[in-house]
């Protein structure tokens, strides 16, 4: 990726084991925007949230033990892809530098990590999350497995500092987890022809993405028996309460989660289990729930291999391999942006 315009952040050298740190979002930042989307969504006539709130640390520890539900499949199939996978990754890239955008805990990303100690070309990582309390979590684990590696944390917003990200030498930019499923198509074509431009010709992007697939098997992934996925949704609740000064009945809500097989995506919603006003009071408001009434808290979309390769191929990326698990549950999809050295390409189509 290229150099870009930097923005105010914040660096600290935390780590002894130099892994370093930089900040796009501050406490007051998180708190502005916060105010500003909780306003417009919980003033509209369909109420909403946007997902980036569900990660507080509380939220991205729920969300890790959605990771290891018997229902969610989407983390181990992901995985097996990434086992039989990552030497070819590692070859076909030969990537200097890796950036992984919404990594949590990066667990899954050892396996790509491993087979890059094992072959030595990669000399940076660059995990990027908004909340910075998993980065870090996440960085003292990798200092610690990967002494060689240097690793380069940012705690920022995908959707806004792409372009403060400067990467020398060959990169590969990886988004796991089907995470580019909870923006919508035209938040999706915004970051993919972002990430495009602050791409070098030759680098390359892989993709993980939920495949389509029938309605029982997907509506069990986001309503588990043990409550897992209830309790993350319903935590964004508490993130309201906290972060706005809000009072909201954590109780008084409860989990839906529902395929549209119209567009094809799950749907995440709090209903209201009884009429409720709530008061925030850093925005000096009250909000008014009617019974049964739903705020909606995440989509997550489910993908075909023709409609992802026409969204990478809209915003300038080439698609070159196509990937998936033994069931056909999910995929890994690596592209590359046109240009640069031309020997690196492959011949053959998604081997
Ligand atoms: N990559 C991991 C985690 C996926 S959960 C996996 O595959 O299991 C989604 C992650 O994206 C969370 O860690 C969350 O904090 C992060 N995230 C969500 N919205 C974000 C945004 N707008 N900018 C940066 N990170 C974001
Ligand atoms: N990124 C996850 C996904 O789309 C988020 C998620 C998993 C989620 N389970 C959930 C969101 C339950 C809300 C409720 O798979």
């Amino acid at each position: 990726m290229s150099s870009g315009p930097a923005g105010p952040a914040t660096r600290t050298t935390g780590n002894p084991q130099a892994s370093e740190l930089i900040s796009h979002l501050g406490p007051a930042d998180l708190e502005s925007q916060l105010r500003r989307d909780a306003l417009r969504g919980l003033t509209a006539a369909k109420k909403s949230i946007p997902s980036k709130w569900f990660y507080d640390h509380k939220g991205s520890m729920l969300f890790d033990q959605i990771t290891r539900l018997p229902e969610y499949y989407l983390t181990r199939s992901e995985r097996q892809i990434l086992r039989e996978r990552a030497a070819a990754i590692v070859e076909k890239t030969q990537a200097k530098t890796m950036v992984e955008l919404g990594c949590g805990l990066s667990e899954k990303t050892r396996v790509l990590l491993d087979a890059f100690q094992r072959r030595g070309s990669l000399t940076t990582f660059v995990p990027f999350d908004v909340d910075g309390e998993v980065l870090k979590m996440a960085a003292v684990e990798l200092v610690k497995r990967y002494p060689e590696v240097e690793v380069q944390g940012i705690v920022g917003d995908f959707e806004q500092h792409l372009g403060s990200i400067e990467v020398p030498g060959r990169s590969l930019v990886i988004f796991l987890g089907s995470t580019i499923g909870n923006l919508n198509p035209s938040e999706r074509a915004s970051l993919l022809s972002q990430l495009n431009s602050s791409l070098k010709p030759g680098d390359w992007l892989l993709l993980g993405v939920d495949l389509v697939k029938d309605t029982a098997t997907l509506e069990a992934a986001y309503n588990d028996s043990s409550g897992i996925s209830a309790a993350f949704n319903l935590n964004m609740l508490s993130v309201l309460n906290a972060r706005l000064d809000a009072n909201f009945d954590v109780g008084g809500f409860e989990h839906v989660a529902r395929f549209n097989p119209a567009t094809e995506q799950m749907e995440m919603f709090l209903r209201a289990t009884r009429p409720q006003k709530v008061r925030l009071n850093t925005l000096a408001l009250d909000i008014r729930f009617g019974r049964g009434e739903m705020m909606h808290t995440e989509i997550s979309a489910k993908f075909r291999r023709s409609g992802l390769e026409s969204e990478l191929r809209a915003s300038g990326m080439e698609p070159e391999f196509w990937w998936t698990d033994s069931g056909g549950s999910f995929a890994l999809s690596l592209s590359r942006k046109p240009g640069g050295n031309k020997a690196q390409q492959k011949t053959s189509y998604g081997d």
